[in-house]
């Protein structure tokens, strides 16, 4: 694996590797890797033949008050975690390398970006957008992926990618659960023993939920009202919101009539925590609710260092769908 800081190399590697015939999948990060950010990386390594990870901690994306200051960094475990899965580049651009100056060009992705996460953290998507759209620049022609933990953030950079034509094709991934059912964040480290326990609550009443849609709930309030009381009776747990959207355009639905998006947001001791499960349809009109999978399903490919991956026997569970 090689660790490259500057725009133009990671470009050169990009370039070089499409030259030789390769496919290029990129998995952008903030770092502080876990088995969420691992999936990615093998569902790259299965399709794609040069796997490019970065690691960059996007200041325009953090609101004023938010954590971007105290963001868990720990750059040798990550380079471990990347290296163990093939990898062939780790991009770790500094802040002036990504911004040499405060940048006049940013990227908006109207309407998408408005409510759910972008209600309370109104500029943060147009940071997550203006950073994708400037490692989509750098890497070109490619596969990125991303997990389903953040869906909001999924629809966004997907719209992007097709209002803009960027010649990437976004791709979405299971969100990946710990064995107590809590999402897998980098911001779980903010969590002391006792917060950890009462975070159980939100993949908890998000279930629930989920056990009420495949029993026939189609009445966005009274799930929302579920998850809402089961979350109130833990007091270290603050929501946020809890919101039934369509799964495309994320707008609130009274009624579920088609695929959705059961998501939420809490403040959890220091940590704004989010989660969400995904309702899709069978043929014959059965609701399937994606619940995400578990961490003990993600193994370590450990390829050594230099060659590519081979491609993992396909799963059960379809990995990955085009997001
Ligand atoms: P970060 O929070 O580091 O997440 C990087 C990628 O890992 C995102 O696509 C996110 O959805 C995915 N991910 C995180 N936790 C996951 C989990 N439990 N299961 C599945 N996937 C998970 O998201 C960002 O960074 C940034 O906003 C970024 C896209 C890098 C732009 O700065």
């Amino acid at each position: 694996m090689r660790t490259v800081t500057k725009v133009e190399e990671l470009r050169a590697a990009c370039d070089g590797a499409r030259r030789a015939g390769l496919s290029v999948g990129l998995v952008p990060t903030m770092g502080f890797l876990h088995e969420g950010h691992r999936s990615l990386m093998q569902a790259a390594g299965r399709a794609d033949d040069f796997v490019v990870v970065t690691i960059f901690v996007n200041p325009l994306q953090f609101g004023p008050n938010e954590d971007l200051a105290a963001y868990p960094r720990d750059l040798d475990h990550d380079a471990e975690v990347a290296e163990s899965e093939g990898v062939a580049v780790l991009f770790v651009p500094g802040v002036t390398e990504m911004y040499p100056d405060p940048p006049r060009t940013t990227v908006h992705v109207d309407g998408l970006t408005d409510g759910l996460c972008g209600a309370a953290r109104p500029t943060h998507f147009d940071g997550v957008t203006t950073v994708v759209a400037k490692l989509f620049a750098i890497v070109g022609p490619s596969r990125a992926y991303f997990g389903r933990k953040d869906a909001q953030q999924l629809a966004v950079v997907t719209r992007m990618a097709r209002d803009l034509n960027l010649p990437v094709e976004v791709v979405g991934c299971p969100l990946v659960r710990e064995a107590d059912g809590v999402a897998m964040s980098s911001r779980n480290a903010y969590l002391d023993a006792e917060d950890r326990t009462a975070a159980r609550v939100l993949s908890r009443a998000l279930g629930a939920a989920a056990d009420a849609v495949e029993a026939g709930e189609r009445d966005a309030a009274t799930l929302r009202a579920g998850i809402r009381s089961a979350i109130g009776e833990v007091d270290r747990v603050g929501l946020e919101y809890v919101e039934v959207g369509d799964a495309v355009d994320l707008e609130p639905v009274g009624t579920i009539t088609g695929p959705v998006l059961i998501a939420l947001a809490a403040q959890v001791g220091k940590a704004r925590l989010i989660d969400n499960v995904g309702v899709t349809f069978r043929p014959d009109g059965t609701a399937h609710v994606d619940r995400g999978i578990a961490a003990s399903t993600i193994g370590t490919v450990s390829v050594p260092s230099g060659s590519l991956p081979d491609p993992l026997p396909s799963e059960s569970e379809t990995p990955c769908a085009a997001g």
